[in-house]
């Protein structure tokens, strides 16, 4: 199912996130992982919803959250709740980020978005992290891929599942580290997970095959010593490995 289709399931059911008993669901989850943010600036809340329950837990810790949602009614109702709180109506697998966040959540709400998105999405967020950015969001806790879709909440939705150990092979390969992760509702396959984005991750590796110019490599969650060579190709198409002569942090 398409993000926007799904916008429009979710317009149908938009006030039933205000009602008073989803007032507290992912709040402790939410707590644990702020007490791993070393930065308490900018946050976005994606998927949002109406509810702007984690809007007012993270103001009033410190940060300055904004919130993002495709449907046009949850964003509706949130700017009613909080008309100072900087919202986006859009689909987060095309928005682009216009800054750094030191918090992140998604909240039930990417583990919408279809499998093929699934990767792209979650390197996206990481990217969008700043230094030491903590990356809260739910899937679901299975072992391999999966895709599915549903009615049980009265709108046709759709769910789209890396499994654990992909999700945590894509975590280090953007640069993040998890701190936590936990079935919170077990034995539903309910599943929250804590990222960390670590910044010595994003090693740079500089080597020289001359004649050619100094190749700067980016070494995404991979450590130097996993990768002892550069390869490249060079002026006459001749493929090149070469040691590498230096290393760079990131920024
Ligand atoms: C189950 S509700 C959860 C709302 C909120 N996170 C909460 O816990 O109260 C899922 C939300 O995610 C939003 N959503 C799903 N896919 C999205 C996407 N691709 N981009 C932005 N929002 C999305 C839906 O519109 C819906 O408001």
């Amino acid at each position: 199912m398409d993000p926007e289709a799904l916008g429009r399931e979710y317009d149908k059911i938009a006030n039933h996130w205000q009602e008073p008993f989803l007032q507290t669901n992912g709040l402790a989850q939410f707590e644990k992982a702020i007490r791993f943010a070393k930065n308490r600036g900018p946050a976005l809340d994606i998927g949002c919803g109406s509810s702007g329950r984690f809007i007012d837990l993270l103001s009033k810790v410190g940060f300055t959250p904004e919130g993002l949602d495709v449907s046009q009614k949850m964003i509706a109702l949130a700017r009613q709740r909080h008309p100072q709180i900087q919202f986006y109506e859009a689909d987060i697998s095309k928005w682009t980020f216009p800054k750094k966040y030191d918090f992140i959540s998604a909240w039930d709400s990417t583990w919408h978005l279809p499998l093929e998105l699934q990767e792209p999405v979650l390197q996206k967020i990481c990217d969008g992290l700043a230094d030491h950015g903590i990356f809260i969001f739910t899937t679901g806790g299975l072992d391999g891929p999966h895709e599915k879709s549903d009615s049980a909440m009265g709108i046709e939705v759709g769910f789209g599942v890396l499994g654990i150990p992909k999700t945590l092979e894509l975590l280090d390969r953007f640069g993040c580290v998890c701190r936590h992760l936990e079935y919170d509702q077990y034995p539903e396959k309910h599943l929250y997970v804590v990222a960390h984005q670590y910044p010595e991750k994003h090693l740079y590796v500089v080597a020289q095959k001359r004649p050619d110019p100094v190749a700067v490599v980016e070494l995404r969650g991979r450590h130097p010593w996993r990768a002892p060579r550069v390869r490249g190709r060079g002026k006459q198409g001749r493929r090149w490995g070469t040691p590498i002569i230096g290393l760079r942090s990131r920024g």
